[in-house]
């Protein structure tokens, strides 16, 4: 019997499961979209084995787990695996936890030295017909779509020279690149940056390396169709810290942000940064592109604190997240004016996991969708996910000036993050597909996939498919049609 702690790391939502299973055919209630034929792949850590020490951080590294839903001729079936990196055949061959705390390899076992320890656990990207599990730490771990079998790391044919491949790439949705970076590229601690990009077979063109201002949690970047951008917010890292034991990230308020800005196509040597505000924290942006002015407009769910309880704690703060100052705010950036400064307007409430239609990414949009706190929800969220608390209100938001749409979850129940379904009608917005988790009592669960109108969400799912079956919340997922599957094939 595997024992975990007592911690809100471990029990209720976030109890680990570790068992891999299938199911073939699940009834669907409601009216399934023709659209959605492909599968929804899904990041969800579970650690498969009890902790040696005590951290906070253990919510960002339990082993990955890949899962699929797989939607095809209005039969639904649904199925998940562990990624089977190094660390977690280690661990399953020894039969206990050898890695200690989040991103120290100073409190590993002795077993665990020379070891891999990236857990893949973050998003399921898939791009030139493969299917990687990333996680920033490291580089991906490539799995079959159709088995979710592990096929071994991937680092484009020997030829990634990152130590570190972001879960959060950009994929320009005309040329079908795909760009992504590496923070840490070289160890603990490093400032270097590596920006790379792979053509549309997959193949790795372009690596170049550059020095961030400080060593810092870079999350998530964005790609417009001219520019690279590359945010740093003050989550900092010091390797004499890490070697005493202590925590990878420290949250400084006083220092200040930088957006390095590049045309994506030039050279590092290019990289002009500009000064945002201190303090500030983002994970996730949400789009970027150039305006008619030729001014950069860039999007994220900004934070005046980083949100998560454990980097908080170990930074001396504890700011609730009433008082986080959550925003979705639009940085300006002009290249022509000279200044280094940033221009920060609010388009947006507080929130996270910002959704944009693949094919606007790093295009002028006009619609996003993402999720947040219901600031009318009378009773607590559902406690669980990594910062603690899960979300109950997916909003739609319009930025050509019509109101936003909002749909509310009753108490007790919750929202895992979101994929976009395009539909083949052009008038049409597509479909979002979603896991939802329903708590009916203080240990039990029922979860569901939901199926919404992409631009009708405030009407509820048009069909819903109940998981017979525990499920450990999802981090990110990634939608693949059916064509694209059979492509690579
Ligand atoms: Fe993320």
């Amino acid at each position: 019997m595997r024992q975990f702690p007592n911690t809100l790391e471990y029990i209720g939502l976030n109890t680990p499961l570790g068992e891999e299973y299938e199911f073939d055919s699940l009834a669907v209630e409601g009216r399934m979209p023709p659209d959605v034929e492909g599968v929804f792949f899904r990041a969800v850590p579970d650690p498969a084995f009890p902790p040696f020490v005590e951290d906070g951080g253990a919510v960002l590294s339990a082993d990955g787990m890949v899962s699929a839903v797989r939607f095809a001729g209005g039969k639904v079936g649904f199925s998940i695996r562990y990624v089977q990196t190094e660390r977690h055949r280690a661990e399953v061959a020894a039969g206990r936890a050898l890695f200690g705390k989040y991103r120290n390899l100073y409190t590993d076992r002795p077993e665990a030295r020379g070891l891999d320890r990236t857990v893949a656990n973050t998003t399921p990207v898939w791009h030139a017909g493969r299917l990687l599990m990333t996680k920033e730490d490291g580089r991906p771990y490539r799995v079959d779509p159709r088995s979710l079998e592990t096929l071994g790391r991937h680092d484009f044919g020997g030829r990634l020279r990152t130590e570190t491949m972001t879960a959060h790439v950009r994929i320009d949705p005309e040329t079908g690149e795909m760009f992504f970076f590496g923070y840490e590229a070289d160890g603990l601690a490093s400032t270097k940056v590596a920006y790379c990009i792979a053509d549309k077979q997959g193949n790795l063109t372009r690596e170049q390396w550059f020095d961030a201002p400080y060593c810092a949690l870079m999350h998530d970047f964005v790609v417009t169709k001219r520019h690279a951008l590359f945010p740093v917010y003050p989550t900092t890292c010091d390797a004499d810290r890490v070697k005493a034991g202590g925590d990878h990230w420290v949250h400084e308020m006083d220092r200040e942000s930088w957006v390095g800005v590049m045309p994506r196509y030039g050279d590092v040597s290019e990289l002009r940064w500009f000064r945002g505000p201190r303090g500030v924290s983002c994970f996730h942006m949400m789009n970027a592109f150039e305006d008619a002015g030729g001014r950069i407009q860039f999007d994220q769910c900004l934070s005046s604190v980083n949100a998560f309880p454990f980097i908080q704690r170990a930074s001396g703060l504890n700011v609730p997240p009433a008082e986080a100052g959550g925003r979705l705010a639009r940085w300006t950036i002009d290249l022509g004016n000279g200044s280094d400064a940033v221009t920060e307007t609010v388009i947006g409430p507080p929130g996270d996991l910002p959704l944009v239609p693949a094919a606007l990414h790093g295009r002028r949009y006009t619609h996003a969708w993402m999720l947040t706190m219901n600031p009318d929800m009378r009773a607590p969220p559902v406690l669980g996910g990594p910062v603690g608390a899960m979300f109950n209100l997916l909003l739609r938001l319009d930025f050509t000036g019509k109101p936003p749409q909002a749909l509310a979850l009753p108490p007790g129940q919750c929202f895992n993050e979101p994929v976009h379904v395009p539909s083949s009608n052009p008038r049409h917005h597509g479909w979002l597909v979603m896991v939802v988790d329903h708590q009916t009592g203080p240990s039990d669960f029922s979860h569901a996939v939901w199926i919404l109108d992409a631009g009708n969400v405030g009407t509820g799912p048009v069909a819903r498919i109940a998981i017979p079956h525990r499920l450990r919340p999802q981090v990110h997922g990634w939608w693949v049609s059916a064509a694209e599957l059979a492509a690579a094939a």
